[in-house]
């Protein structure tokens, strides 16, 4: 629960990439892949590149860092809408709209990363994140993910 609280701040103070991070991004993904990742809004710009270098030290992760929050592209909320649907969504009472749009970035993310033929950890990740790790997936590298996501 504290990791969203910061997130929540973390939207709220967020800043563009500096060119060392735009460097970064440039070295990490495929052209293609760096259009969406662009198309982000700066706040889950930061926070993705905030992921992705937490598990700099496993290279092949970090397309999967980077893209995992692509799904929130495609939904019109700001930080407020954000914190309602997840917040709501942690009730189980039922949801719809953006703020089910929102709660179900994930498959939407992985369906837009597998169209861009993103990697299959990557569409992995996006798809499943804050859960357990999928079949075929490896347990350490899942881990290393969710917690650079969480912490
Ligand atoms: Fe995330």
């Amino acid at each position: 629960m504290f990791h969203l609280v910061k997130r929540f701040f973390g939207f709220l103070t967020a800043t563009s990439p500096s060119p060392r991070d735009q460097l970064f991004v440039s070295q990490s993904l495929a052209p293609n892949l760096q259009r969406l990742f662009y198309a982000q809004r700066i706040e889950d710009q930061r926070h993705a590149i905030t992921v992705a270098t937490r598990v700099r030290g496993r290279p092949h992760l970090v397309e999967a860092a980077l893209m995992h929050d692509i799904g929130k592209t495609t939904i019109g909320l700001g930080a407020f809408g954000r914190a309602f649907a997840t917040l709501w969504g942690l009730t189980y009472l039922p949801i719809w709209g953006e703020w089910l749009r929102y709660l179900s970035h994930g498959p939407i993310g992985a369906d837009l990363l597998e169209a861009h033929n993103a990697t299959a950890s990557a569409v992995a990740f996006a798809r499943y994140h804050s859960g357990v790790p999928p079949s075929g997936f490896d347990t350490n590298d899942w881990y290393a993910l969710e917690d650079a996501d969480h912490a």
